[in-house]
């Protein structure tokens, strides 16, 4: 039930630092720590190669997990998506694992590569929100996102519970491995949870971002790099898909190879800007696209903000920023929508579950 909310969008963005707290329970032991399935683990352990695969926002949200599980456990893995893996599979390691993401738990595209992968006789694990779905049935194993039920087409917090899982797996499969972590990821997760409700709480801005930036515009760039260009591809899809603005997601130093032709006076570009490494070089590209014309809205982390940022979001680890910076892209793409008369919760031509390949 949305209960007073006037959508559910806004009420499963709302919920995500709830979705936080529940995730660090359920993947808590009797000992207060961060503990996974043991036949997944060993899974994950065992495995030379992990192969995410899956569509859509949860695709994107393997993009950031993959960061997880390479810097953590030190596993390589690739990300892929679904309908592409089935008909152009790549080459695989000897020892692969496949986790499929999915928050349905049905999507057809995902499950014809599990199915081929199980023929060719791998281990496969599913992360999804709902316990006893096709993609759950099907797998080895599973982990369940805790998120409780998304109703609205776009994915908000399934996204952000996929994510946290993916950390807390990564983590748990590094520690396994005899690998020192350098933060409490409890306490991190916490923190990000504390921030996310610092911005649902300050839903004035974003709406009057999405009154200054998108209320006219037939299309708008999203820029970022390194964790933030996984963030901003997540961003493009969300607010395409709910406000039929053209959107796309792009790492900050590719636009100079042709896509910059397309800046005009006034097209809005938004910059995410939350790590360090990168800071400067993603606010060189927000000054060449300001060059030629662009309305640009930088949304920074704290402690990389510069004066005239359109918001600056809470503090948390770099690692976890992710689960941060996407609340203000959501609300932003909600906000928009709602301002161009579209139908938020139901958006034409699309399904909460794409069952057809
Ligand atoms: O249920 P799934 O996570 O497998 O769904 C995958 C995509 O269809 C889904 O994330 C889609 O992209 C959303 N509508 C995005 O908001």
């Amino acid at each position: 039930e949305k209960g007073t909310y006037p959508h559910y969008m806004l009420k499963e963005i709302d919920e995500q630092p709830l979705v936080m707290r529940k995730i660090i329970q359920a993947y808590q032991n009797d000992a207060g720590e961060l503990s996974i399935d043991e036949g997944v683990l060993n899974a994950v352990n065992a495995a030379d190669r992990i192969y995410i695969v899956a569509c859509g926002t949860s695709y994107h949200a393997g993009l950031v997990g993959k960061e997880f599980l390479e810097k953590t456990a030190k596993i390589p893995t690739e990300v892929h998506v679904a309908s592409e893996f089935v008909y152009n599979t790549p080459l695989l390691s000897d020892k692969p694992l496949f986790i499929f993401i999915s928050q349905s738990g049905e999507t057809a595209d995902s499950r014809a590569v599990l199915v081929r992968v199980k023929e060719l006789g791998h281990p496969t694990l599913t992360l999804t929100n709902v316990a006893g779905s096709t993609l759950s049935r099907e797998a080895s194993h599973t982990l369940l996102l805790h998120a409780g039920p998304e109703i609205a087409v776009a994915s908000t917090k399934a996204y952000t519970a996929q994510i946290a899982v993916l950390s807390i797996l990564a983590e748990v499969a590094g520690k396994a491995k005899g690998f020192e972590m350098s933060f409490d990821l409890i306490q991190e997760l916490g923190i990000v949870a504390t921030a996310m409700e610092a911005l649902t709480d300050d839903k004035e801005a974003f709406e009057q971002i999405a009154r200054d930036f998108l209320s006219v515009t037939r299309n708008a760039f999203f820029i970022g790099r390194s964790m933030d260009y996984h963030v901003v591809q997540e961003a493009a899809l969300k607010l395409k898909e709910i406000s039929y603005i053209q959107a796309e997601g792009f790492a900050g130093g590719e636009l100079k190879h042709g896509t910059i032709a397309l800046i005009e006076d006034g097209t809005p570009v938004f910059a995410v800007t939350t790590q360090e490494n990168v800071n400067l070089s993603i606010r060189g590209n927000v000054k060449e696209v300001a060059a030629r014309g662009a309305h640009t809205c930088t949304i920074s982390m704290k402690g990389m903000e510069e004066e005239g940022d359109s918001y600056v979001i809470p503090y948390v680890h770099e690692l976890l920023s992710p689960l941060v910076s996407v609340v203000p892209t959501q609300l932003i793409a909600y906000y928009a929508a709602l301002h161009r008369d579209c139908d938020v919760d139901k958006p034409r031509n699309l399904a909460k579950s794409v069952t057809v390949e």
